[in-house]
């Protein structure tokens, strides 16, 4: 597995591959890495001949007071986890490079980013689509992988893809969990031992609603209202935002007779967590 620090070495190298005809698959993260970015990069190798993971904590998609000097880090468990994959190369470029002085270009992706976690994470979506066209120049992959887990993330890169015209394919991949159902996340890190308990009421909550819509249940409002009910029973959670939504637009439904993704965000403690689930009724 190699290590590429700069942009100018990560370009380089991706010409290169590209003049061999080589298929670029990509992951980009943040690091901290878990199975659910492992089991990206499993996929990207299997489908790619040559895959390029990124660790970038991307400054500008955190809000002032949010956590960004706090995000975990763990490059040398991060190197350890990607070389035993096999991973052909690891691209950690540096932040001053990635934003040199002057640097102001912003992508803003319009209205889809202001709604639910954008609601309350300011621009949060353009600091992620920003950084994210950035890498897609730099690496040219062929296909890049991202995780249901941050759904509404998923939606806005397609878009960008779509509208930038990016020539690249986006591979979304399945939630990857704990045992007890909680969706698996860096910032999980965060939770005191009660707090982590009681976050597995998500994914109960979740699937309570996924068994309604199956029943036949098709007011979404009244599946809201049962998930709420579920989510209120754990006294450390309070919510911030539960959606019914079609999934190509995140348009909110009111009635449940197409494929939907129930989506959610509680805080606990001072942690916020995010889940969500597609359901075909
Ligand atoms: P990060 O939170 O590190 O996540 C990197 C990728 O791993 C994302 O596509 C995310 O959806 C996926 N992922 C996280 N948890 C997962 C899980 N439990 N199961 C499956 N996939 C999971 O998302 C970002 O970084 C950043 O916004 C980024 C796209 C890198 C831009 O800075």
């Amino acid at each position: 597995m190699q290590r590429i620090k700069t942009i100018k070495d990560m370009r380089a190298l991706s010409r290169g591959l590209m003049s061999e005809k080589k298929s670029i698959g990509f992951v980009p993260t943040m690091g901290a890495l878990h199975e659910g970015h492992l089991s990206l990069v499993r996929r990207s190798k299997e489908e790619n001949d040559i895959t390029v993971v990124s660790i970038f904590v991307n400054p500008i998609q955190f809000g002032l007071k949010e956590d960004f000097n706090k995000y975990p880090r763990d490059i040398d468990g991060d190197l350890k986890k990607l070389s035993s994959l096999n991973v052909d190369f690891v691209f950690i470029p540096e932040i001053r490079k990635m934003y040199p002085d002057g640097f102001s270009i912003n992508i803003n992706i319009g209205g889809i980013g202001d709604i639910f976690c954008g609601a309350v994470r300011l621009g949060h979506f353009n600091g992620v689509a920003t950084v994210v066209a950035k890498l897609f120049n730099i690496v040219m992959p062929h296909r890049v992988y991202f995780g249901q887990k941050d759904f509404q993330q998923t939606v806005i890169i397609k878009k960008l893809v779509r509208e930038l015209n990016f020539d690249i394919d986006i591979i979304v991949c399945p939630t990857v969990r704990e045992a007890d159902g909680l969706a698996m996340s860096s910032r999980n890190s965060y939770l005191s031992p009660t707090e982590r308990k009681s976050a597995s009421i998500l994914y109960r909550a979740l699937k309570h609603g996924e068994g309604l819509i199956l029943q036949g249940k098709q007011d979404a409002s009244y599946v809201k209202t049962e998930i709420e009910k579920i989510l209120n029973s754990e006294p450390l959670i309070s919510i911030e935002y539960i959606g019914i939504v079609k999934p190509q637009r995140l348009e909110s439904v009111e009635i449940i007779d197409s494929p939907v993704v129930i989506c959610l965000a509680v805080r606990i403690g001072t942690t916020r967590l995010i889940d969500n689930l597609p359901v075909s009724p």
